[in-house]
């Protein structure tokens, strides 16, 4: 299947998504030994930014951890847009082992990655080889237990034929992520991914982080603001309300699915680290911080009983 017209300005949400990382790191919001490693620093970014980046982090990795928790020795993650996300070798500096980690995004996108990770030392000395062998093309990296793979996630076959190509296995469970991607796709192929996915792999959780509340005033503007980017938001439907972005999962054949805003996320939060990062840069007003908390949104869903206990309080 060809891009879409507007995948260049999807693909460069990348860019930003990873200079906004590295802003924030740098300043001392969250550990991340290997975001330098895929992009170089850009513009010192808003407090308001920063704080919303340790948020989506800190909010992810605490599902991510839940998971692992449930999951026992044996199982998978598999990164949906993964972009240059630094996720592989942040669990295994904290010893979080993942039997089998795959990490999908456009070959565009794969391609930069797989050039950047085979100049690295440090990050090809994290990866576990077993066998010795890593499997290289343009696009696509498969070395022991971590594979990066070059689709368009639109393309439910070719999804189907590269996660069978990195050994990922149905039957163990799997966390599915996807931290701003759903929206860039238009909704029934979102709904045809998710409901694959569902009557896939029967052990599965997906956590989902993305824009909420999109009908209202600030919602509008972000729209236009993403808009005059040239990166429209095809999957913007979803993204109503909280009870949008959990329906989709159930529609799609999830047992569940719960959904909280960033305001309820940020609070759940480890009260002496949002201490710390509250001090690392000053706020002038609360208000434009809420605002943003209020128009993103972590959703999650999940097949098997033995994730349903998600909950964040
Ligand atoms: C905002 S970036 C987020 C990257 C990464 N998840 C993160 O949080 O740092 C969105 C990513 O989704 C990818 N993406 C969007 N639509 C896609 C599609 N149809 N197929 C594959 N990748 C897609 C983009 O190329 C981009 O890398």
């Amino acid at each position: 299947m060809s891009s879409a017209p507007c995948s260049e300005g999807v693909q460069a949400t990348n860019d930003d998504a990873s200079e906004c990382k590295r802003c924030a790191v740098n300043l001392g919001y969250w550990e991340d030994r290997y975001i330098s490693l895929f992009v170089k620093a850009g513009e010192r970014k808003t407090p308001e930014i920063n704080r919303g980046y340790y948020a989506r982090t800190k909010g992810v990795e605490m599902f991510i951890d839940k998971f692992l928790k449930k999951s026992g020795n044996e199982c998978q993650i598999v990164n949906l847009g993964s972009g240059f996300d630094t996720l592989y070798w942040r669990l295994k500096d904290a010893n979080k082992n993942v039997t089998n980690f795959v990490e999908m995004d456009f070959p565009s996108v794969t391609a930069k990655k797989c050039y950047l990770i085979k100049r690295s030392k440090d990050l090809l000395d994290k990866i576990h080889v077993e066998d010795g062998e890593v499997r290289l093309s343009a696009t696509d990296l498969h070395a022991g237990n971590y594979h990066i793979v070059g689709v368009d996630l639109r393309n439910l076959h070719e999804v189907e034929a590269k996660l069978t190509e990195s050994e990922l296995k149905f039957n163990v469970p799997t966390l599915f992520l996807a931290e701003c991607v759903l929206v860039y796709i238009d909704a029934p192929q979102v709904d045809r991914l998710l409901h694959w996915i569902a009557t896939t792999f029967p052990l599965a959780l997906f956590v989902s982080y993305e824009q909420v509340n999109m009908g209202d005033k600030f919602g509008e503007v972000m729209l236009r603001n993403l808009r005059a980017r040239g990166c429209p938001l095809a999957g913007v439907g979803a993204c109503q309300n909280l009870d949008t972005q959990r329906q989709r999962f159930v529609a799609a054949g999830w047992d569940g699915s719960l959904a909280w805003d960033m305001v309820e996320i940020y609070s759940a939060l480890p009260g002496a680290d949002r201490q710390r990062i509250e001090r690392i840069e000053f706020l002038d007003e609360q208000e434009l911080l809420i605002q943003l908390f209020q128009h993103y949104c972590i959703a999650v869903a999940w097949k098997n009983d033995i994730f349903s206990d998600m909950d964040i309080t």
